[in-house]
């Protein structure tokens, strides 16, 4: 991929880059672009965990996904800087040029709470929690997804290459298609895309899908993702869909591209997780987090973004009943909840965020001693090597989700372990489970079976651990982040070769 950034003017901005951040050309045009709703720093209060010169890490596999390879790329990464009503002119941070797209109080309300959040999310998850239909969010998501992509058009040298990302931004490969048709256009999805049946609830799923096709790739996590998009294109735009191409027409019925739908299945920056988990600071501040436990047999850890679709009551749950069989003591094992805060305004969340917080009060109540607590719960963000620091104190990683894209904890969990030790525990709805398949699979539903999956994980022998852990790390050493961009990269750049057979 060539990615070149051509400065057309060097004037000066009234506005300045925030504090941590320089400068760019505000009309600079880039041959190579990705947007996401998110940039991969968000704004944040100087007392905050992780907070340098007023940013931070975003939140989300998203950007742990990206953002090594744009800090390789000399290209450009158009998005929200996390702050409302705050108007920025482009700028770089850590070696990313940045091109952030305003949102006011409003477009948050409607556009990010309510449709990205409380329409698209639960529904492409397996409705766990009912979507919510409303016109006003709609229009919303049309207005801002309109603004993402007029900074696209303003940046975009001739024939550069595009690549949107994620739920919040289906209908940009459209608008860009329209307006430059120039542009080689590919689209990602994080996040599940779901079964017909349930998209078919969508008032506007023909506008969702026409937005989707103006793209020449659409990626996917899981092959089955791409075959409910597919089967969605047919049913409801009547598209003619073959193989994996599905042939766009025009109004008047003419073939006006073809574009293809093919998994990706994402993962993480292998090399970054294998030098933390062989820093000798962080294997001794592992070390420090187990003696601060208590230097229990077995420490259990879950982390998540605080989601519904997560699984962590489920988890709770298995674990209490562990407790309360003697299966588990808190002598023996304390489970650690890491649950960073997330959407703290979606009425869902909140409500999630009291049952969580309810559950633990209530288990630590019940089995704490004066001297051990049964489940650490840590409502926080934390930097990346505090987190490989604890995957390197984890005996068992929990991943329970009861439907998640992929899930890039359980392969940061398993590249961190060097040693080939340690179990995970991994849901078989978390698209992760399609590659780590010696991981301990279950259903997290199923209560019975969870616990038993604990415990299995719990008392596994070394001998065992190491062959599962072994085969694992293989898989993701093979399959690393930079090959998961070049491959979709290389596909986008590739002839289309009509199968019209
Ligand atoms: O991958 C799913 C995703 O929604 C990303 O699009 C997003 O950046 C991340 O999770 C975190 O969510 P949010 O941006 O809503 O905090």
């Amino acid at each position: 991929m060539q990615a070149t950034k051509h400065a057309e003017s060097d004037r000066d901005t009234d506005s300045k880059a925030a504090h941590g951040a320089s400068d760019t050309d505000p009309d600079a045009q880039y041959d190579f672009m990705v947007v996401s709703n998110r940039l991969p720093v968000d704004r944040c209060a100087a007392d905050e965990p992780g907070c340098e010169d007023g940013w931070r890490r975003s939140p989300g596999g998203l950007v742990t996904a990206l953002a090594p390879m744009m800090t390789k790329t000399d290209g450009a990464w158009v998005g929200w800087h996390g702050a409302p009503d705050e108007h920025l002119q482009p700028f770089s941070h850590g070696g990313i040029d940045l091109v952030p797209v305003q949102l006011s109080t409003h477009d948050i309300e409607f556009f990010y709470e309510g449709f990205s959040n409380a329409t698209l999310w639960p529904l492409y998850h397996d409705v766990i929690a009912p979507p919510e239909f409303h016109r006003t969010w709609w229009d919303s998501y049309r207005k801002v997804n309109r603004r993402f992509a007029d900074a696209v058009i303003h940046h975009a040298s001739p024939g550069a290459t595009v690549w949107v990302q994620d739920y919040q931004l289906q209908l940009v490969p459209k608008m860009l298609r329209e307006a430059r048709p120039d542009l080689k256009i590919g689209f990602f999805n994080h996040i599940p895309f779901p079964p017909p049946e349930i998209f078919a609830q969508l008032p506007w799923r023909r506008a969702i899908i026409d937005g989707l096709l103006g793209a020449d790739l659409v990626g996917f996590q899981r092959s089955s993702d791409a075959g409910n998009f597919m089967r969605s294109a047919r049913r409801f735009l009547g598209a003619s869909v073959k193989q994996q191409q599905v042939h766009v027409k025009g109004s008047d019925g003419v073939t006006t591209h073809i574009a293809r739908a093919q998994a990706f299945p994402i993962s993480i920056d292998v090399q970054q997780i294998s030098k933390l988990a062989r820093d000798p600071e962080i294997i001794e501040r592992a070390r420090q987090i187990r003696q601060d436990l208590g230097n229990p047999k077995t420490i259990l850890l879950g982390v998540d973004r605080l989601d519904y679709t997560k699984g962590i009551p489920h988890r709770l749950k298995a674990y209490e009943e562990l407790l309360a069989d003697g299966k588990v003591t808190v002598e023996d094992a304390a489970l650690i909840q890491v649950a960073s805060p997330s959407r703290e305004r979606v009425e869902h969340y909140r409500l999630l965020r009291e049952e969580v917080e309810g559950t633990v009060g209530h288990i630590n109540g019940t089995y704490d001693t004066l001297q051990n607590t049964a489940v650490r719960y840590l409502n926080h963000n934390y930097p990346i090597d505090e987190m490989v620091a604890l995957y390197l104190a984890a005996d068992v990683m929990l991943v329970t989700a009861l439907r998640d894209g992929m899930n890039l904890v359980a392969k940061e969990y398993v590249t961190a372990r060097t040693n080939n030790d340690g179990a995970l525990v991994l849901s078989e709805f978390a698209g992760a489970a399609d590659q780590l398949k010696q991981a301990l699979l279950m259903n997290p539903h199923d209560i019975d079976g969870l616990k038993d999956t604990i415990m299995k994980a719990v008392n596994m022998q070394p001998a065992e651990a190491a062959r599962r852990m072994r085969s694992m790390r293989k898989q993701i050493l093979d399959h690393d982040v930079d090959r998961w961009s070049s491959e979709f990269l290389s596909a986008l750049e590739e002839k289309v070769i009509r199968d019209d057979s």
